[in-house]
């Protein structure tokens, strides 16, 4: 990102957070949010997708519950498509306040402790649902998702959202083997894993932010990128990367991140109120994401892509390697160890 997008990025965050405490609001920049009191108010939350995406409209509507539970003391403005920043700048907001919530990535968690890469390598979930009964399970991620509050000032909430199974794409061919993704360049996440997984299976790769990737895609600087069909589809990528070939090659997860402050702002009432609406909303996205990756299907099919299945045993042999190479501590062996276990 440019320096002076950035700049008026972070000038239009600060100019909202004087807005939210002028107004007796929320947030850790709020007059009277502090010490558990009676906080309140609108709380943003920076996301990359676009309206269509279930994240927005599902977290829209968490919003409004939002209200209605507290008689209207929290509520949540949703800034869709990168409004406040790409995921790496969204999660620096939220950690010095001047944004109070974000949707991040696994990969971006990564970043900032390591043991969160367990949660980002290829086949640890078997499926949506081993996933969301994992990361749900307070004696499995407790620790892990509160690992960041005193370094970065963020509480990652439970649960997630999923990002369902993520394949590749590109505009040259279809990819049946490894082989086939030789001399492909494709878009990765931000994150050291991300990296390594591309490179097991074929291609090189080139990390860059979400927002940028149609245009690179466009001006061919990459050749193709990895995701589900409906960030594909809702992103438009499919205009310009018309193969995407099922290797499944991940089950990823999207994080809900608040500032640890604002939390704390919460009274007890509100904190309870906001944690169950948040879970009401975890289920409400996992079921609407599993019928709208049907219909995003359909769609694709209709305006022209070509979707083929992979040789995946060569797949799986290419990126066997990754868990080993990436489990570096007993933390996050346990975790991969109870992760497994989750799934018998
Ligand atoms: C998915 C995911 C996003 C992520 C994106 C990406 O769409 O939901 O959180 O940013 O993939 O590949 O960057």
């Amino acid at each position: 990102m440019s320096r002076n997008k950035t700049f008026s990025i972070l000038a239009a965050a600060s100019a909202m957070a004087l807005t939210l405490s002028a107004c007796g609001g929320g947030g850790s920049g709020g007059n009277d949010a502090g010490g558990g009191s009676e906080g309140g108010g609108t709380m943003r939350l920076a996301l990359n997708q676009t309206e269509q995406h279930p994240s927005y409209i599902t977290l829209t509507d968490f919003g409004e519950r939002l209200g209605k539970a507290t008689d209207d003391r929290w509520d949540i403005k949703v800034y869709p498509n990168e409004t406040l920043g790409a995921q790496q700048e969204a999660l620096q907001l939220v950690s010095d306040g001047s944004v109070e919530m974000a949707i991040v990535s696994g990969t971006q968690l990564e970043n900032l402790n390591k043991d969160f890469k367990v949660f980002n390598l290829p086949g640890v979930f078997k499926s949506i649902d081993h996933q969301m009964k994992v990361t749900t399970d307070e004696e499995i991620v407790g620790d892990l998702y509160t690992s960041l509050e005193e370094s970065e000032n963020f509480t990652v909430l439970s649960g997630g959202f999923t990002q369902g199974a993520r394949s590749v794409y590109n505009s040259k061919r279809p990819i049946k083997t490894p082989e086939d993704m030789n001399s492909l360049k494709f878009r990765v996440q931000e994150s050291d894993v991300a990296q390594d997984m591309i490179r097991l299976m074929g291609g090189s790769p080139a990390p860059m932010a979400y927002g940028e990737v149609y245009s690179a895609l466009q001006s061919g600087v990459i050749d193709g990128a990895e995701n589900n069909e409906i960030s594909y589809l809702t992103q438009k990528h499919n205009e310009v990367a018309k193969y995407f070939s099922y290797t499944e090659h991940l089950v990823g997860l999207d994080y809900l991140i608040i500032n640890t402050d604002t939390l704390k702002s919460m009274s007890e009432e509100d904190r309870k109120a906001f944690q169950q609406e948040w879970e009401k909303t975890v289920k409400d996205f996992t079921a609407m994401w599993k019928k709208q990756t049907k219909e995003a299907h359909q769609k694709l099919k209709a305006e022209g892509v070509k979707f083929n299945q992979v040789d995946k045993e060569a797949f799986d042999k290419a990126l066997a390697p990754i868990i080993d190479k990436n489990l570096d501590n007993k933390t996050q062996r346990e975790l991969y160890e109870a992760t497994k276990a989750a799934a018998e």
